[in-house]
């Protein structure tokens, strides 16, 4: 009977992690559609997307307007830098971001979003006071990642920089927090695929 009870628990264990690491069903470009829609972007806006990897899904992005988008990116790695500065789409401008400084002109941009990177940020407080400045009154901040602990990679287990951060990933509480310090108004946190969330916030017009 135990041996029963213990070879079903671990059907049962087995089944869960096989529904919890199931192959992603969203593809980038249905993020960028997504990211699109949620944020309102139109053609004539400015967007800008901080620590863009390798730029795939900025430049996806910039792609879907057709060069009606104008879009910076910037990237903490020189490396990317260079790698997206001889791929990037015309419209698109490549910028070396810095720890704590996304380096991004005063009042660029209507629209500020950071996929997977709030939680590598290790001087939050001075980055987020520099996208603040970066945003125009009225434009949006949004951020896409991941409660901390929830990939259970322990290569990638994040044990330094701010505690908030531990984990490699960052609670939705921290996020809105931190953006609230920076003088953001937080407007509405929704899900995002691959289990991420997106927090949303406001620089006010005035
Ligand atoms: C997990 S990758 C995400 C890349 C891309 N956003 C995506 O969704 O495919 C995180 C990236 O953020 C970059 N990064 C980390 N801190 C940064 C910072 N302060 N400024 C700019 N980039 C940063 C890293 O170099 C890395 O390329």
């Amino acid at each position: 009977m135990a041996r029963v009870i213990l070879i079903g628990l671990i059907a049962l264990v087995a089944l869960l992690a096989l529904l919890y690491f199931r192959p992603r069903r969203d593809t980038d470009s249905e993020q960028v559609a997504l990211l699109a829609r949620e944020l309102a972007l139109r053609p004539g806006m400015v967007a800008a997307e901080v620590g863009a990897g390798d730029g795939k899904f900025a430049f996806l992005l910039a792609r879907k307007f057709d060069g009606a988008l104008s879009m910076y990116v910037t990237e903490l790695d020189p490396k990317l830098v260079a790698s997206m500065q001889g791929g990037r789409p015309p419209n698109v401008t490549v910028l070396e971001g810095a720890a704590g400084n996304a380096r991004l002109p005063a009042a660029c941009c209507d629209v500020v979003y950071l996929r997977r990177v709030f939680h590598h940020f290790t001087e939050p407080g001075s980055m987020n006071a520099s996208l603040f400045r970066a945003i125009r009154p009225g434009g949006t901040i949004a951020v896409i990642d991941r409660p901390a602990g929830l990939s259970f990679n322990l290569i990638s287990f994040q044990l330094r920089g701010p505690r908030n951060r531990w984990g490699h990933g960052i609670s939705i509480a921290s996020v809105s927090d931190e953006l609230r310090a920076a003088g953001f108004q937080v407007a509405r946190v929704i899900s995002w695929p691959d289990r991420n969330y997106c927090v949303i916030g406001k620089k006010p017009k005035t």
